[in-house]
């Protein structure tokens, strides 16, 4: 009788014993998803921070960090990857509804909303005043009627950068963009160059980060190249890039957060290979199957080519009539004949441990959902990078077409 009990109660040990090597074992941190190497670090300014958790939910790393910009595209990625493993984030908010979804990203009382306007002075000290990092992603590329691109790219990022600095925030980081210049012709890139140089002067120590135009679910970039018409085509889209993946840039962004050997750097964030906008926008023509069959959305047309001069009057009577409006203005314009330069001063995605994704690796995954109408799905054509890297040469290879005027230049 003993010796079956024994039995019984060996199993039932060995059984428990299994169990509690089982939760030691998921308890473990996952080191290559959790931002942090240790569980205790210090700041800059001697703030001692501690990890808790198995990284994931219900984890904390012990860090505060304001975004604001948090409802843009890139915003709602950075945000959802510093709240999904604990870090408090205050998200600093001009329109609900833009930033409701934000909440979901954490655990309960992760994600902090703050109303915050750019010319009320106390609504951005308060959004920084328990932060430990703040990512300032404000930025316009239109002046509208109540912000004009200097007001939200330079006078947005010296109030966000002197709140931060009277309330003793431990690191700044500003996400410029890829050709700022304070000496560029392009109102944006001028903006952006003299924002650096403002945020620079009140943290030195400053972290830049420059993107270069980024692809991903509901970017502006590809918002920009699907459309089916677009009046002066040939001329809007002349501008040579080096696309990124915005996942990739929220990433970065992560390790610059945590990562204190990046203080006072200027990171440069592109994509390994360069390519027009005019090729991609036709590389997604046939992508979304336009034009492939007799009726819509062939009929609707995809490019209406425009002289440059025509072109140009009507970017300016947009911007003239219909400033806040309309995408295309007069910066549009000159933005689209300046092309990207790297600067080779800068650091790359390589001095932060990540290799650039390439677009042909996920141009097709982007592209699919803007194929809706049942015309275009008869093709079933799937855009893997080898059919990617075709459809390049092939919108590249000159076509036997008489262009008079010279309209794809
Ligand atoms: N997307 C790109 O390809 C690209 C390329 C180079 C550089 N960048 C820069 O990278 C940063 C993030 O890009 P993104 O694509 O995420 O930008 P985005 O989607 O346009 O978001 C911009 C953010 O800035 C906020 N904002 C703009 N003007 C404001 C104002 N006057 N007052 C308060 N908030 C204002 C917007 O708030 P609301 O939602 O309330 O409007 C939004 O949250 C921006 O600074 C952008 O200029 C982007």
């Amino acid at each position: 009788m003993l010796s079956v009990f024994s039995g019984k109660a060996a199993a039932k040990a060995s059984m428990a014993a299994g169990r509690k090597a089982a939760i030691l074992t998921q308890q473990k941190r996952n080191i290559y998803r959790f931002p942090l190497k240790s569980d205790v670090n210090i700041t800059k300014t001697g703030k001692t921070k501690i990890a808790i958790g198995q990284g994931g939910r219900s984890s904390r790393t012990g860090y505060t960090v304001s975004v604001f910009g948090g409802s843009g595209f890139l915003g709602r990625i950075i945000t959802s990857k510093l709240a999904k493993h604990g870090t408090l984030v205050v998200a600093p908010w001009r329109n609900s509804r833009s930033m409701r979804h934000l909440k979901v990203n954490g655990d309960l009382g992760v994600v902090n909303y703050h109303e915050w306007d750019l010319r009320n002075v106390q609504s951005i000290e308060e959004s920084v005043a328990h932060a430990d990092v703040v990512i300032n992603l404000v930025g316009s590329e239109l002046n509208t009627k109540n912000f004009s691109m200097a007001d939200a790219n330079i006078e947005g990022s010296r109030r966000i950068a002197e709140a931060a600095k009277k309330y003793g925030v431990d690191r700044f980081i500003q996400v410029s963009s890829y050709n700022a210049n304070p000496k560029s012709e392009s109102e944006f890139f001028a903006t952006k160059g003299v924002g650096e140089q403002v945020v620079k002067d009140i943290y030195p120590d400053a972290t830049i980060v420059r993107p270069a135009p980024m692809y991903g679910r509901n970017s502006a970039l590809l918002h920009e190249l699907v459309p089916l018409t677009k009046l002066g085509g040939n001329v809007l889209f002349r501008q040579e890039i080096y696309p990124t993946h915005g996942r990739q840039v929220a990433e970065a962004l992560e390790k610059i957060v945590f990562d204190d050997s990046t203080l006072g750097k200027t990171y440069e964030l592109y994509g390994p290979e360069r390519y027009s906008k005019r090729e991609l926008r036709e590389m997604i023509k046939y992508m979304t199957h336009i034009g492939m069959y007799g009726y819509f959305p062939a009929a609707t047309g995809f490019s209406i080519p425009a002289p440059r001069s025509f072109m140009k009057v009507w970017c300016w009577l947009n911007e003239k009539f219909n400033p806040s409006m309309e995408s295309v203005n007069m910066d549009t314009y000159r933005r689209s004949t300046i092309d990207q330069v790297i600067d080779p001063s800068a650091l790359t995605y390589e001095d932060l441990g990540m290799k650039a994704d390439d677009l042909a690796d996920w141009l097709y995954s982007y592209v699919k959902p803007y194929i809706i109408s049942p015309s275009q799905s008869l093709n079933r054509t799937v855009y893997g990078r080898d059919e990617v890297l075709k459809l390049r040469d092939y919108v590249n290879t000159p076509k036997n077409s008489f262009d008079f005027f010279d309209l794809k230049s």
